[in-house]
């Protein structure tokens, strides 16, 4: 694990935004896996800056989102496939043909998340995944206690997760209960995977994904196992962490 550690939340995003930038640069149809939430804002608003300004080109580049909440329409401003829109696909060049987000209105579970992985599989499984984490270490929507071998499934959220969600719904009662998710499986067989993380509230995840024991009760320690992962935090997400771990 490489660990870069930036004085604050628009440093951290810079420093996302070259990898993705120089991945799509040195592979124009690279496979990206992408996460929505608060944490990689600054990186999508970043990569449409890049695009608008140098030209960095989306028109070959395939996406997969990690998750999307079960049984909230596409059109729903908290959707993920609304997040998705608003923050990159509609200000860059990218096929939308070529973006792929679980189905959360689908009528047959099963096949729509057997569908997702054979579609991950079937392109050569992703080039460049980006993760945002959880305050209970969760990665995509991989409670505490996923088995590390699942693919993508339904998953019941986390009252905590449903929590920390919460901001974005005008009460925690709208948050859904239940989401989509890649699996741990389909994470780690990404080629690459940088993981960003800002903010005090995410110091002991984050000690526990770099530190800990690699236990499902904190499901991106299995990061550990990953041969090509990059830890971008700010000052704060890494306060838990020694200083010799940490890239100069
Ligand atoms: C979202 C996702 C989640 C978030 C995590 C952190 O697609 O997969 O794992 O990355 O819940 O969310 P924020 O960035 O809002 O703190």
């Amino acid at each position: 694990m490489r660990i870069i550690v930036k004085e604050n939340y628009d440093e951290m995003s810079k420093a996302a935004t070259n990898i993705v930038a120089g991945q799509l640069y040195i592979k124009p149809d690279s496979i990206l896996g992408l996460a929505t939430g608060s944490t990689p804002e600054g990186l999508y608003k970043n990569l449409v800056k890049v695009h608008e300004t140098v030209g960095l080109d989306f028109s070959k580049v395939v996406t997969f989102n990690l998750d999307e909440y079960y049984n909230l329409p596409r059109e729903n401003p908290q959707s993920y496939h609304y997040f998705m829109n608003e923050h990159l696909f509609s200000k860059v060049n990218i096929n939308l043909e070529n973006t792929y987000i679980p189905d959360g209105m689908t009528e047959d579970l099963d096949i729509e998340c057997k569908n997702y992985d054979d579609l991950i599989e079937k392109m050569g499984n992703i080039d460049l995944q980006i993760l945002g984490i959880g305050q209970n270490a969760h990665i995509g929507f991989n409670e505490p206690d996923i088995k590390f071998e699942a693919t993508t499934h339904l998953v019941k959220l986390d009252d905590e997760t449903i929590e920390a969600n919460s901001r974005f719904f005008t009460s925690k009662k709208e948050v859904p209960e239940y989401a989509i998710s890649m699996g741990i499986k389909n994470i780690m067989l990404a080629k690459k995977i940088i993981l960003l993380a800002s903010g005090e509230n995410k110091a002991e995840a984050i000690y526990k994904t770099v530190l800990g024991s690699v236990r499902p009760d904190a499901p991106a320690s299995i990061l550990q196992l990953h041969r090509d992962v990059v830890i971008i935090l700010d000052k704060d997400a890494a306060k838990l962490l020694p200083e010799n771990l940490i890239e100069k």
